[in-house]
C-alpha cells in the first residue's frame, strides 16, 4: 500500500479568475505560504473490482473527510488523469483524510489534490524505480485537479505565474499560522464557482484608477516580494490586506453578487486593523473564499499571537459552542 501526505497552503496574492477553466490556467500570478501542519494523507492500493473507488481514510491520527458525490467524481477524475499521464494500469482503492478537522473551515482541496498527485507518482515509482518526474512536473499535473494544489509542492514559499508554480526564496522562512474560525459549514459558493463569477465584475476590467484586476494583482506581487526582501513587515501586511479585500470586492460586485463576510467578521477585521494601527505591529491577515481569518505571525511575535487569540477568537463557533 502507498501512503503519502501533502500540505495545504495559504495565498497572499490570490489566484482568483481563470483564463481557461478546463486546465485551471490563472488570470494572474499568485504567492503562497505552505501550511505544513495542515496535511492530507492519501493511501492507494490495488482493487480487486474493476473500478477506482474512494473511501474516507480511518485512523486515530486522522479527521474523517466526507466527499459529496461531485467531490468524489472530481477526485477520481484527477486520479484517472494521473493514471493516463503516468501510464498506470489496473484499478485502485483510494482513501484520504486530513490531520485537521474538516469543520475547521480550512479549504482542503490544495492538500487533497497535491497528496493524490504524489500518491499516484509513488505508486508508479513502486512499479518502476527509474521513472522520474520533477516536483515542477507533478505540480503542473496537480494543477489540472485543483489550481491552488500546484503551490503545495513547494515550501515554505511558492509562486505560480504563467510559466508554472515553483519555490521562491524569501528571507522569512518560518511564520506562525493561526485561523480565526467564523464559519465551518459547506460554502454556499464554491471557490470554483467564484472563479467563474469574478470575471463578470466591472472591477475585474477596471477600478477607479483605471487598473484591471490582473494589473492590480501583478503590481502587488512585485511590491510584496520587494517588501519581504527588505524585511518591511508593515508594508507586507498592508499589501496583503488590500489584496484580500480586492478579491472580496470582486465577489461583492460580480453577477450575481455574493459574499462570505458576516457582520461579525467585518467588525473583527475592523478591530484587527485598529489594533495594528495603534501598536504598529501584528500579523499578516488574509481571507480565502470564505469567512475565516488567517493570520501569519512572525516568530519574534509569539506573545502577540496569544493576545490576538484572547482578543479576537470568536466566542461562539462550531455549533454555537461557547468557550
Ligand atoms: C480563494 O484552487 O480551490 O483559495 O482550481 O477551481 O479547484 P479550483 O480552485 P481553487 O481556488 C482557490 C482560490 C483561493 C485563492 C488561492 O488559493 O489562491
Amino acid at each position: 500500500m502507498i501512503e503519502v501526505s501533502a500540505p495545504s497552503n495559504i495565498a497572499l496574492i490570490k489566484y482568483m479568475g481563470k483564463v481557461d477553466s478546463s486546465s485551471n490556467t490563472p488570470t494572474n500570478s499568485s504567492l503562497s505560504y505552505a501550511l505544513e501542519n495542515f496535511r492530507t494523507t492519501v493511501t492507494v492500493e490495488k482493487n480487486t473490482s474493476p473500478i477506482d473507488e474512494w473511501r474516507p481514510l480511518i485512523g486515530n491520527q486522522f479527521h474523517r473527510i466526507e466527499l459529496s458525490s461531485k467531490g468524489k467524481e472530481k477526485f477520481l477524475s484527477h486520479f484517472n488523469l494521473m493514471k493516463k499521464a503516468l501510464g498506470l494500469d489496473g484499478f485502485y482503492k483510494i482513501s484520504s483524510a486530513n490531520n485537521f478537522p474538516s469543520d475547521a473551515g480550512l479549504a482542503s482541496s490544495a492538500s487533497s489534490f497535491a497528496a493524490l498527485t504524489r500518491a499516484a507518482y509513488a505508486l508508479k515509482k513502486s512499479m518502476d524505480v527509474s521513472f522520474e518526474i520533477s516536483d515542477e512536473g507533478l505540480s503542473t499535473l496537480s494543477r489540472q485537479g485543483s489550481g491552488s494544489s500546484c503551490r503545495s509542492f513547494f515550501s515554505p514559499w511558492a509562486i505560480w505565474d504563467e510559466e508554472s508554480a515553483r519555490e521562491i526564496k524569501l528571507p522569512i522562512q518560518k511564520l506562525n499560522h493561526h485561523v480565526f474560525i467564523f464559519e465551518s459549514g459547506v460554502k454556499k459558493v464554491s471557490s470554483s464557482e467564484a472563479h467563474s463569477r469574478v470575471v463578470q465584475s466591472p472591477l475585474f476590467k477596471t477600478d477607479s484608477n483605471g487598473r484591471s484586476r490582473v494589473e492590480r494583482a501583478e503590481k502587488r506581487m512585485s511590491e510584496l516580494l520587494a517588501s519581504f526582501q527588505e524585511h518591511h513587515w508593515t508594508k507586507s501586511y498592508e499589501i496583503c490586506w488590500e489584496e484580500f479585500w480586492d478579491m472580496h470586492e470582486l465577489f461583492h460586485t460580480s453577477t450575481p453578487a455574493f459574499t462570505y463576510l458576516t457582520e461579525e467578521v467585518k467588525q473583527t477585521l475592523k478591530k484587527m486593523q485598529s489594533r495594528w494601527k495603534k501598536e504598529g505591529c501584528g500579523p499578516i491577515i488574509t481571507l480565502d473564499a470564505g469567512a475565516n481569518i488567517h493570520a501569519l505571525f512572525r516568530h519574534e511575535d509569539k506573545d502577540l499571537l496569544q493576545s490576538w487569540q484572547a482578543e479576537f477568537e470568536p466566542r461562539i463557533q462550531l455549533g454555537s459552542k461557547v468557550h
